[in-house]
């Protein structure tokens, strides 16, 4: 059975097939999936990881059975555990994806469960199918996966998107990157150790205008308040990186900004119309590469 835990677990070649995948479906593929149902299973909040996935399994002709706050609306609130929670939810759908507070929580569902299970974010553990949906988009913007400076800025220490990302970066050749935080933000050692085993060269900066000159790819991320312990030591760091216009347009002519979004203040409104502001398509290749991901686990 094909789970996604986490990025770590993709290779070249089944990355080139999601990719062929999501493609053919933007192109208009879709109904291929008949009396199947999918739960979806939020214990954090979301707009476009649980409605894509939603909208996603609708257009392949599926159906869709969801609890948006099961943090408090399932029996979690009662006591239950994933596990038994996982259980439970093996007899009434064909495939399950769940966004959790903790890392590793989906891997322990995952380890009991009888139909596959996605991973829609760990806590600060990972978000790999927003990787993949990273990957899409880097792939019909510039047209390539390799031979890519990419910088990425804001909280990596807590983002688990950038942590997937960086996973995923690894099957692909000649890719550098530069991260931009805070020193109280910085990247974990585990990601820097899988990077360097795989090669991969990357350097740190605290300088947004320094980090972002070469880059190909400037992907922001925003400072995770939910991860804090405080909120003066969310406020204390909060607001450190604002990608303005003006920085915008130093980056070169041919680089992209991403962000998974949500936003809060690190990109200005006033990028929104620069030729360079991809996010938005960022969220709708997400329907695709996420409508790819739901056959690849149902194959
Ligand atoms: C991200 C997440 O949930 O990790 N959002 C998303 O899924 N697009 C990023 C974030 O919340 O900052």
């Amino acid at each position: 059975m094909r789970h996604i835990v986490g990025a770590e677990q993709f290779t070249r070649m089944t990355l080139d097939e999601l990719m062929k995948s999501a493609r053919s479906f933007e192109k208009g593929k879709r109904n291929i999936i008949k009396d199947k149902i999918l739960a979806t299973l939020f214990y954090e909040p979301s707009t476009r990881t649980r409605l894509s996935f939603e909208s996603a399994f609708i257009r392949l002709g599926g159906s869709v059975i969801s609890t948006e706050n099961a943090k408090e609306f399932s029996s979690a609130a009662k006591g239950e555990t994933v596990e038994d929670t996982m259980r439970v939810i093996n007899s009434y759908a064909d495939v399950a994806v769940i966004r959790h507070c903790d890392a590793g929580m989906v891997a322990r569902a995952a380890a009991v469960a009888s139909i596959p299970v996605i991973n829609a974010g760990d806590g600060p553990g990972q978000h790999p199918t927003q990787a993949l949906l990273d990957l899409y988009t880097i792939y019909r913007e510039l047209g390539r996966l390799d031979n890519l400076k990419l910088t990425l800025v804001g909280d990596l220490k807590h983002g688990r998107t950038v942590r997937s990302l960086c996973y995923v970066l690894g099957n692909y050749t000649n890719i550098s990157l530069v991260f931009v935080s805070p020193p109280e933000l910085s990247m974990n050692d585990d990601i820097k150790a899988h990077l360097s085993q795989q090669g991969i060269a990357f350097n740190e900066t605290t300088s947004l205008e320094e980090g972002i000159k070469d880059a190909d790819v400037v992907y922001m991320t925003r400072i995770q308040k939910e991860r804090f312990r405080t909120e003066e030591e969310y406020q204390a760091l909060k607001g450190r990186y604002v990608l303005t216009r003006t920085l915008a347009d130093s980056m070169k002519n041919k680089a992209i900004i991403m962000h998974p979004l949500p936003r809060v203040d690190e990109i200005q409104v006033e990028v929104d119309d620069s030729p360079k502001a991809v996010y938005f398509k960022q969220a709708a290749y997400g329907v695709y590469m996420r409508m790819a991901i739901l056959k690849y686990v149902l194959e």
